[in-house]
């Protein structure tokens, strides 16, 4: 089968190497010039620089990408998210399966990628929406390590051909889901969560730290989840609990090293831009704030996240705010 990735980075190429694995055709589309050529005249994953199935050919053109296949695997920052998307639609005339990797929310809206994905596709040029995501570093699938992962969609027909088309019997087991909104709502606030605690980290707060804050942050991604209307099941499976376990305490999470130099003293902007690739997790706490307010949530790490991400607060006075509160039974909603 032909399949096209929208985005060729860390993700897009290594699951462009899972689908070459289970025996498609891929095309990925990047804008970035060096990445298309490496992939094309190397055979090397752009960041990575392991040896990538031969098969795998990427170009600069998103239209030749569009019309490759009909399935479109999106793995491009949400922050660009819609503006592909809506470019997207200008260069496709038959129905697509719209597969979603990428991990966040639009913090202007607070729309999570099925909903951009509602707003800039057509109705007759959208043959479904399955969002495919779960504790998944790159550097490990790309050696073909042992992953799971869980493909949501409200359609079940469009949620097992994505889960067949990405499983594998030796490295990558994919789950199936119809709860788009908790998968996709997990998927992106674990990553606030994975920020604060390399914020801990980096101030030189110690395990027992990290793991009360992700524990109570676990809380504060099960409330937004359902507060949007998905399952509390949901959230403590793969795509919630199970990617904040991979990702809050590894340095091969960005997300976890931009928190950490946060906690080293750095500005949010600096460590920001001080990663080559997508770091979500700002805006996802920005989101997870907004949403918060929205359904009158109770999320004291988010919001203080949120203070410490905008300069009102320095990450120590953080902490100090955090151990103020007044006492709680664990059990408090
Ligand atoms: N890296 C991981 O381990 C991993 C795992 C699961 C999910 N994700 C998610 O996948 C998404 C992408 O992450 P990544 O690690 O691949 O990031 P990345 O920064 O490595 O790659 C993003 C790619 O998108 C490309 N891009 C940017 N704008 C584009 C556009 N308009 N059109 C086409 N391509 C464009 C960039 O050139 C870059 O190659 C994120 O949402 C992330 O949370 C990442």
């Amino acid at each position: 089968m032909n399949i096209s990735i929208i985005g060729g980075g860390a993700w897009g190429t290594t699951l462009a190497q899972v689908l070459a694995d289970n025996g498609h055709n891929v095309l990925i589309r990047d804008i970035n010039d060096k990445f298309v050529e490496k992939i094309n005249n190397t055979h090397l994953h752009p960041f990575f620089d392991l040896e990538i199935p031969s098969t795998i050919k990427a170009t600069l053109d998103l239209s030749e990408a569009c019309n490759y296949s009909d399935i479109l695997v999106l793995c491009v920052p949400t922050k660009v998210m819609r503006s592909v998307l809506h470019e997207i639609n200008t260069h496709i005339n038959t129905k697509k399966l719209f597969v979603n990797v990428s991990k966040g929310i639009e913090p202007e809206t607070s729309y999570r990628v099925s909903q951009i994905v509602e707003e800039e596709i057509s109705k007759n040029k959208l043959k479904g929406y399955v969002v495919l995501s779960g504790p998944s570093h790159a550097e490990e699938v790309i050696l073909r390590k042992v992953t799971s992962l869980v493909a949501a969609s409200k359609s079940t027909e469009a949620a097992l051909e994505v889960q067949n088309i990405f499983s594998n019997d030796t490295y990558l087991r994919v789950y199936s889901s119809d709860d788009v909104i908790g998968v996709e709502t997990g998927g992106a606030m674990k990553n606030a969560i994975a920020i604060v605690s390399g914020v801990a980290s980096g101030m030189g707060l110690g395990e027992n730290a990290r793991a009360f804050l992700i524990s109570r942050g676990i809380k504060e991604i099960v409330a937004i989840v359902q507060a949007l209307g998905g399952n509390i099941e949901t959230a403590y499976g793969l795509s919630g609990v199970g990617d904040l376990i991979v990702t809050a305490s590894s340095m091969n999470s960005r997300n976890f090293q931009c928190g950490l130099k946060i906690g080293q003293g750095m500005s949010v902007a600096e460590a920001q831009g001080s990663s080559v690739q997508t770091v979500e997790g700002i805006r996802a706490i920005e989101a997870g704030y907004e949403i918060g307010k929205k359904y009158n949530l109770d999320l004291p790490i988010i919001s203080t996240a949120y203070q410490v991400v905008h300069d009102k607060i320095q990450a120590k006075d953080a902490l100090k705010q955090l151990l103020a509160r007044s006492l709680k039974s664990e059990r408090y909603w």
